[in-house]
């Protein structure tokens, strides 16, 4: 058996996958996220330390004699969070995360430092509010007492990964989205450091996301009650690991996975291909390969934050389902997803979201019909991006939140006109991590031959033409209402 843990912004996931590539069991333990004012989002990282130790003593206390032949384990983790620690390794403050936008004036002054050109061929992104490095200077800026203590960063499941083995690295797939990395070059990009006048030693050591770094420690064995001689890999972003655990593997596969996230990702094979910043340009976690990619910010998020707040006392299940009996289009009521910012297409930290078009007799259900179209149409706006740079996309895996619905891969398939691919696990970068650790104890030559053995399809939806044309004209009033709701919130 492998591990795969998949350490998510709601909660870490852990899958207990078998050598055919069956996935035995998953926990799930969830942490909350910190938001003291519009913007700001951060998560304590003991939390995810003690989250995944329990949810590995329960795993073991579960199924004992399989725990007894877990051979590795690996990660995927949720990018860009600034993970701060001192000279004796003690964290130094909360994690700044990936939907954390407060760093508007700090990407603005990196964006005048380096220039934008010259950010975009080293890093191959631009400046975003979301990546790693402006919430540094975010640090050194309103907490100088905390920054001085800084011995080195970390991202989050490279913190996790410390955490359970005492080996400190990050690797490829994550250190991308740190905007400091120097693509092309795979190191620590010098020019920028310096020119911020950071310190290069903040940057831990790189290494490829299979290769074996460490075992867990004597503490962590004891308390999960694993063996301490399981090997254990570097692992990568999730976007990453989830393209692995969808088969992501070669030029022309694309994936959508909504999570708190949503993204639309392109395999991309050459590293000098072309960067314009409108996706983003990241390593893949299989080795010399990279991928393009589009983001919205509060996708599976909306949907929560419209639960949580409308409707505690139902689960997302059943608020599904009651949409699907709803007419595509809600009535005319429409959903702009954008609760903290955008990153695809607008990159704006400051547009919020709307909607728009109510009615009185308009129901909870067209309310949540609305929502997953709305969240659907942002995903659809970096489906079009890749289309207008002659990316054909006839054919989409779709993971996460987004494929375990019957009705929201429908959607899919009707909004982004094409066809949408369910795999028996829609747990993607769980999976991803744990193929992975099989590559990296060498049960596969390669991670093509794991993906042959690991995943099947299940399932594959094709678009309804009505529903295509129909969904159509929703989406050209959907792209207006981001230039016209602009203006609020400047
Ligand atoms: C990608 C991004 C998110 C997080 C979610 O750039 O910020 O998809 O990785 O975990």
């Amino acid at each position: 058996y492998v591990i795969g843990i998949d350490l998510g912004t709601s909660a870490v996931k852990i899958l207990l996958v078998s050598k055919a590539g069956t996935v035995t069991h998953t926990i799930s333990k969830a942490y909350p996220l910190i938001q003291h004012q519009s913007g700001f989002s951060e998560q304590e990282p003991s939390e995810w330390v003690t989250q995944t130790i329990n949810a590995l003593a329960e795993l073991v206390q579960t199924f004992p004699e399989e725990s007894k032949l877990i051979e590795g384990i690996s990660f995927s983790g949720q990018m860009h969070g600034l993970v701060l620690l001192d000279e004796h390794r003690q964290v130094l403050r909360p994690a700044i995360l990936w939907n954390d936008t407060r760093t508007t004036a700090q990407c603005k002054r990196i964006q005048e430092i380096i220039g934008k050109e010259e950010l975009l061929s080293i890093t191959k992104n631009p400046i975003l509010e979301g990546f790693t490095l402006p919430k540094l200077l975010w640090v050194r800026d309103h907490e100088p007492d905390v920054f001085r203590k800084a011995a080195t960063f970390l991202l989050p499941k490279d913190y996790l990964r410390y955490a359970l083995t005492g080996t400190l690295q990050c690797e490829y797939s994550d250190a991308g989205g740190t905007s400091l990395l120097d693509i092309e070059k795979q190191t620590w990009s010098q020019h920028i450091l310096s020119k911020l006048e950071l310190d290069p030693t903040l940057c831990p050591p790189l290494v490829t996301s299979h290769e074996v770094v460490g075992c867990l420690t004597a503490s962590v064995a004891k308390s999960t009650g694993l063996s301490d001689s399981i090997k254990v890999m570097a692992g990568g972003a999730d976007n990453a690991c989830g393209a692995i655990g969808a088969g992501i593997l070669t030029p022309k596969d694309t994936l959508v996975s909504i999570g708190t996230s949503g993204v639309v990702l392109a395999y991309e094979q050459d590293k000098q291909a072309e960067a314009n910043g409108k996706v983003h340009f990241f390593h893949h976690a299989k080795p010399e390969a990279f991928y393009k990619m589009g983001v919205t910010l509060s996708a599976g998020y909306s949907l929560s934050w419209f639960k949580d707040t409308f409707a505690t006392e139902e689960d997302i299940g059943t608020l599904i389902e009651e949409a699907g009996l709803r007419p595509a289009g809600a009535k005319g009521l429409l959903f702009s997803p954008y609760l903290s910012g955008e990153r695809t297409p607008h990159a704006d930290a400051a547009i919020r979201a709307s909607f728009i078009g109510m009615s009185s007799t308009h129901t909870r259900a067209d309310f949540t019909r609305a929502v997953l179209e709305g969240i659907t149409f942002s995903l659809k706006d970096s489906v079009e991006l890749f289309r207008e740079e002659g990316i054909a996309i006839d054919r989409i895996v779709s993971i996460g939140g987004g494929a375990r619905s019957e009705v929201w891969l429908q959607m899919q398939a009707d909004i982004f006109n094409c066809t949408i691919v369910k795999l028996t696990s829609e747990q993607g970068p769980g999976m991803g991590a744990a193929m992975l650790a099989a590559y990296g104890l060498n049960w596969f030559d390669s991670l093509e031959d794991c993906a042959a053995e690991f995943l099947q399809e299940q399932e594959v939806y094709n678009p309804d033409p009505v529903q295509v044309q129909q969904y159509d004209s929703i989406y050209k009033i959907y792209r207006s209402v981001y230039q016209h709701t602009k203006e609020m919130n400047q």
